[in-house]
């Protein structure tokens, strides 16, 4: 069977277990059963359907060459994908790595985060059932410096695509380098600017800088965690979003009207608690949360600040949780240059009524994605990754194609020049 075949039994499979998918998703990861991350399920299965319509469709060509040649390409699997997945979506990470790896014919060795290893390991369970053959999903729990170097420095994996932190990023593309200069794609950190104009519709701006932030409890690597205000509407806008994040429920996720649960774990809890203490020493204004919440699990209060200027770290490092810094812009071009005053360009928002300011702001930022009016719309034709130290190459849509394929180019004499 191709690459076409598993993709296409595998998605009906997961069609008939979506219930038990989504259990077991929020089960593990702490994110509320009722405020699901904008259909993380549905999305992994269009991903499916999406990477199964490829899977027949992907071809090579024929090229005119000077001479009497026939030249052709053809585009074969690169052999073994290494793929490295994070915890913040093991689902959804899961689908955007073997979607178009196995639509191109590759077999895969998946490690996933140590934090949530049961996902994949369902997941792959069915892939078993629906009919694919051992060996070509290999799912591998471990952690980053043991099984992740292995797979990132093997001889015989041929491939790697990653998503993480930058400075793990960079540590697998070392790893890479000097073992067999296998090519790597990267999805790295984010500090995604959210650009408020002054001619946005605020209550609305407000619920969509709040969500950008806010969801999944901020461990989002596109989270929208710079939220830049023009200052004829910034006064609004802040009691506005302080009143929204004082409203935020959170609690047990399994809770009815719960919208934030913890933190995934306790390292990234007390990374979180850090970067609101060095908030408040560098003086940005703390309007509302600022620590934990009550005294059991990894559980940390909505937290706003204001007056955060570019230079502080707050505005510069991947804080990864519920902490909102909101900026004060007064000019577009101005604004245009601070959203880029970071090390990172993964993705970027801009919230106006104007189109001829929406294509200016769009077209100037470095960022792989831009969001007008909208944030965190995903869908599997729409490629994602990032400029800058966010990352290498594209994934999703037609892009993820390229990572997974080895293109020959085969040469032929023509035996009669003489006719052409
Ligand atoms: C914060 O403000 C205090 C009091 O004005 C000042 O002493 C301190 O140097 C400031 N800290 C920073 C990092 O600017
Ligand atoms: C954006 O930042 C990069 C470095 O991070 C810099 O090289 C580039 O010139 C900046 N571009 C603009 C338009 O400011």
């Amino acid at each position: 069977m191709n690459g076409h075949g598993y993709c296409y039994v595998v998605l009906i499979w997961l069609r008939n277990t979506a219930m038990r998918l989504l259990l077991l998703r929020h089960g593990i990861m702490g994110s509320p059963m009722n405020k699901l991350p904008p259909a993380e399920l549905p999305m992994l299965v269009r991903l499916f359907h999406y990477y199964a319509g490829w899977a027949d469709k992907i071809h090579g060509l024929t090229c005119p060459a000077d001479g009497p040649y026939h030249v052709q390409t053809l585009h074969e699997p690169i052999g073994v994908a290494g793929q490295i997945i994070p915890w913040n979506f093991p689902l959804l990470m899961f689908a955007w790595k073997v979607g178009p790896a196995l639509a191109c014919g590759n077999t895969i060795v998946l490690k996933t985060a140590e934090q949530t290893p049961l996902t994949a390991l369902y997941v792959a369970k069915l892939f078993h059932e629906a009919g694919l053959p051992p060996g070509v999903l290999n799912i591998v729990s471990g952690f980053g410096p043991t099984a992740g170097a292995a797979l990132a420095s093997h001889m015989d994996v041929d491939k790697l695509a990653f998503t993480g932190s930058t400075d793990t990023g960079k540590i697998v593309l070392e790893l890479a380098a000097k073992s067999n200069l296998k090519p790597v794609t990267l999805e790295l950190g984010g500090k995604s600017p959210f650009i408020i104009c002054e001619d946005a519709d605020i209550d609305n701006a407000v619920e969509l800088a709040h969500f950008a932030l806010f969801f999944n409890q901020g461990q989002c690597c596109c989270a929208g965690s710079r939220t830049f205000v023009h200052e004829r509407i910034y006064d609004e806008f802040l009691e506005k979003a302080k009143a929204r994040a004082m409203k935020r429920v959170v609690g047990d996720p399994f809770k009815k009207g719960v919208e934030q649960g913890p933190q995934i774990d306790s390292e990234q809890f007390e990374k979180v608690l850090r970067y609101i203490r060095s908030g408040i020493e560098s003086n940005a204004t703390l309007e509302c949360g600022g620590g934990r919440l009550g005294s059991k699990g990894f559980y940390i209060q909505p937290t706003v600040f204001s007056n955060v200027q570019d230079d502080m770290l707050i505005a510069q490092d991947e804080i990864f949780g519920p902490v909102q810094s909101i900026l004060k812009f007064n000019d577009i071009g101005d604004v245009i240059k601070r959203a880029n005053t970071t090390r990172y360009g993964l993705a970027a928002g801009v919230f106006t009524s104007n189109v001829d300011t929406a294509n200016t702001i769009s077209r100037a930022l470095k960022a792989g994605t831009v969001w007008v009016n909208c944030f965190d719309v995903f869908d599997a034709a729409i490629p994602f990754g990032g400029y800058k130290m966010s990352g290498i190459g594209r994934e999703k849509g037609i892009y993820s194609l390229n990572n997974y394929l080895q293109v020959k180019a085969v040469v032929t004499p023509l035996k009669n020049p003489a006719w052409l």
